[in-house]
């Protein structure tokens, strides 16, 4: 059971997993590129809770690790740093925010299949792209709400993705899987639940028979 989670990135969106993570009853420590100090007032006023770190401490001892840098800065991540991890990867490739970025122009492949190729001794997972950092805290809702939103888990290694799975549903989603990382391609901008708001069922609906196929989980 995942107790520990490091959410690397404290720009807009990492701040606001890690405070929806801390509601859940998670512990959570933060890293950005460099020293933590340079975070320690952010993280005091906006997340009380979490801990900041230098990115291999806040790993190191972390479950499960929460990418949440720009794409653009990914071609220079350290893949060792995450080896072994179940990491959830919450990063678009949006070339008119990040720029065109090489890695990231192979459209053959989603994002996440070209971020796992590189972090090949991860299991990457990719959900709470398709949502904006705003809504991730306001649409949160208690399991068996009417109107608890859905959000896509998309991984090729189905431990991971029950590991994050469960994240998904304690901080206040449904979580719909959709069985591979390659699926995974229909959370991305410009696909049928890139920022919509969706229940479990017509979440299903929107992303075909891909998902509808699996379980949705339950927890
Ligand atoms: N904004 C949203 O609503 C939203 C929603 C879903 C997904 N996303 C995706 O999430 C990702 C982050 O978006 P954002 O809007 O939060 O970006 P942002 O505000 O530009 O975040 C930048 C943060 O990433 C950190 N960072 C960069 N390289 C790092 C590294 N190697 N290790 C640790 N931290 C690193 C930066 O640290 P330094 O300051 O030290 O460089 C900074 O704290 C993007 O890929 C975006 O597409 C965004």
């Amino acid at each position: 059971m995942t107790r520990r989670i490091a959410v690397l990135g404290a720009g807009h969106v990492g701040p606001v997993i890690a405070r929806v993570a801390i509601a859940a009853g998670y512990e959570v420590a933060i890293a950005a590129s460099g020293d933590p100090e340079r975070i320690a007032l952010v993280t005091q006023v906006l997340i009380p809770g979490a801990e900041p770190r230098w990115a291999a401490d806040a790993v190191d001892g972390a479950d499960v690790v929460v990418l949440a840098i720009p794409i653009h800065r990914f071609p220079a991540f350290d893949p060792a740093l995450v080896a072994g991890k179940v990491v959830v990867d919450v990063m678009n490739y949006w070339p008119p925010v990040d720029g065109v970025v090489g890695l990231f122009e192979d459209h053959r492949d989603g994002s996440s299949e070209l971020v796992q190729d590189r972090l090949a001794r991860s299991a990457i997972v990719k959900t709470l792209n398709h949502l904006g950092y705003h809504e991730l805290e306001d649409d949160r809702r208690p399991a068996g709400s009417p109107d608890r939103r859905a959000l896509g888990v998309a991984g090729d290694d189905p431990g991971a993705v029950d590991v994050v799975a469960e994240i998904v549903e304690r901080i206040g989603y449904d979580a719909v899987r959709l069985g591979s990382l390659r699926a995974g391609r229909l959370l991305e901008p410009g696909g049928p639940v890139f920022g919509v708001a969706l229940p479990g069922p017509e979440f299903e609906l929107a992303v075909g028979a891909e998902a509808a196929l699996e379980t949705r989980s339950s927890t």
